[in-house]
């Protein structure tokens, strides 16, 4: 009998599951608005320019060698990284309250913070938007969250932010829990809070007790200015909260395999923050121990050096303008077919998705009949457009609309 007869087989993973299925699909027209990665105009994956220079500096530079990273990291790519979270005239950094870890990508980033709020500070009840990236559910709850919970974010009648429903969800929270935000560019729906309504969730963060955690996956891919897209971030810190934020470089440096993120802690002293760093090494030392070195060296390298930063720069722009063009096509042509509804909040939405607002039947029809893949909840992925399918896509999402 086999040591793991009886267990159950676990669902799939919707994303990757699609993936899959489109790449067995046979069909030449067939599109992939599902997984959220980069797309260029020609419909492939997309190495930086900047990214492949660097790796060849890398390549021909002799005095780089395979030894072991400290167990929080590179210390040249977190300090880099955290700078560019919280600007470089951030008070917490001038005042030495906050610092930065590398980590396993902004995954490996929720999991070290979760692990840390969990176990080590004895938070027991998390909650994130409703809907939110379907991963956080499953990272807090390893990391050692009792419960898992979540705050009303969409609202469908009017395609945008539930602000009330969200500050209801949070002030009848238990004092003490965390909250997943995301920075910028929320996942799934694209849809930010106005600084205005930030300083509104602030308050109530702050009068109810809760603590702040930040999911920042896209700063600078959203609209092309980084301060832009760390504004929620950085105001926090200016208004005093202590806070953790975890980065992802997987979509900004387009280093998605390489797994580099940045786990950024603010305190409210530099005393707490040196037995939370020593706390975390623990952490870190029982899961993984090191980190490894080649992708965050190279964000390391793009944001150290002036040249190479102002390259990265105009990769960033390139790929937030070719999404913003791609929303304007594809609401122009829904709005020209005539499809029934409104479609102003394709070009509202933010970052690299649009949650269209396509129910469960209408995916399916698309990609029965289409081939066009998206997930279930009618998230797309704006990158998978191109001049070349944008009329395929908006008639597609015109007939299951009339349908
Ligand atoms: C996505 O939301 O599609 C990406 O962040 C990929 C993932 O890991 O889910």
């Amino acid at each position: 009998m086999s040591f793991c007869a009886g267990i159950q087989a676990g669902p799939p993973i919707e994303v990757f599951a699609l993936t899959q299925a489109f790449t067995t699909d046979t069909f030449d027209k067939k599109v992939n608005l599902g997984v959220g990665a980069y797309r260029t105009e020609e419909s492939k994956p997309w190495v930086l320019p900047v990214v492949r220079k660097i790796e060849q500096l890398m390549a021909a530079d002799q005095s780089l060698n395979k030894e072991y990273l400290p167990v929080l990291g590179l210390a040249a790519f977190s300090q880099a990284a955290t700078k560019m979270l919280l600007g470089d005239d951030s008070p917490a950094l001038a005042d030495g309250r906050a610092v930065g870890i590398q980590t396993l990508s902004g995954t490996g980033a929720l999991r070290v913070a979760g692990e840390f709020l969990a176990r080590t500070c004895g938070r027991t009840t998390i909650y994130s938007s409703e809907p939110t990236w379907e991963n956080h559910r499953l990272v807090m709850l390893n990391a050692g969250f009792q419960e898992y919970k979540s705050y009303r974010y969409w609202d469908p009648a009017t395609r945008s932010l539930d602000l009330k429903g969200m500050l209801e969800d949070l002030r009848a929270a238990p004092e003490r829990s965390v909250i997943i935000l995301h920075a910028c560019a929320h996942n799934p729906t694209g849809v930010d809070p106005t600084p205005d309504q930030w300083k509104q969730i602030a308050e109530v963060i702050r009068e109810k007790n809760l603590f702040p955690l930040f999911d920042s996956a896209y700063q600078g891919f959203a609209s092309g200015d980084l301060d832009k897209d760390a504004f929620a971030v950085r105001s926090f810190v200016k208004d005093g909260f202590e806070l953790v934020c975890c980065q992802s470089f997987a979509k900004n440096f387009g280093l998605y395999n390489e797994r580099v993120g940045n786990l950024t802690v603010v305190t409210s002293s530099k005393e707490v923050l040196a037995n939370a760093l020593s706390q975390i090494t623990l952490l870190i030392r029982g899961m993984y121990s090191n980190p490894p070195q080649h992708g965050a060296r190279v964000v390391a390298t793009a944001l150290n050096d002036p040249t190479l930063y102002q390259e990265w720069r105009v990769c960033i722009k390139t790929m937030a303008d070719r999404i913003i063009s791609m929303r304007a096509g594809l609401k122009e042509r829904l709005i020209k077919l005539g499809t029934p509804g409104n479609w102003d909040h394709i070009t509202n939405q933010i970052g690299m998705f649009s949650y269209t607002g396509l129910n469960v039947e209408q995916v399916e029809y698309l990609r029965n009949e289409y081939h066009i893949y998206m997930l279930k909840s009618g998230r797309i992925n704006m990158c998978g457009l191109t001049n070349a399918n944008l009329d395929y896509v908006a008639g597609a999402i015109n007939d299951a609309v009339n349908k």
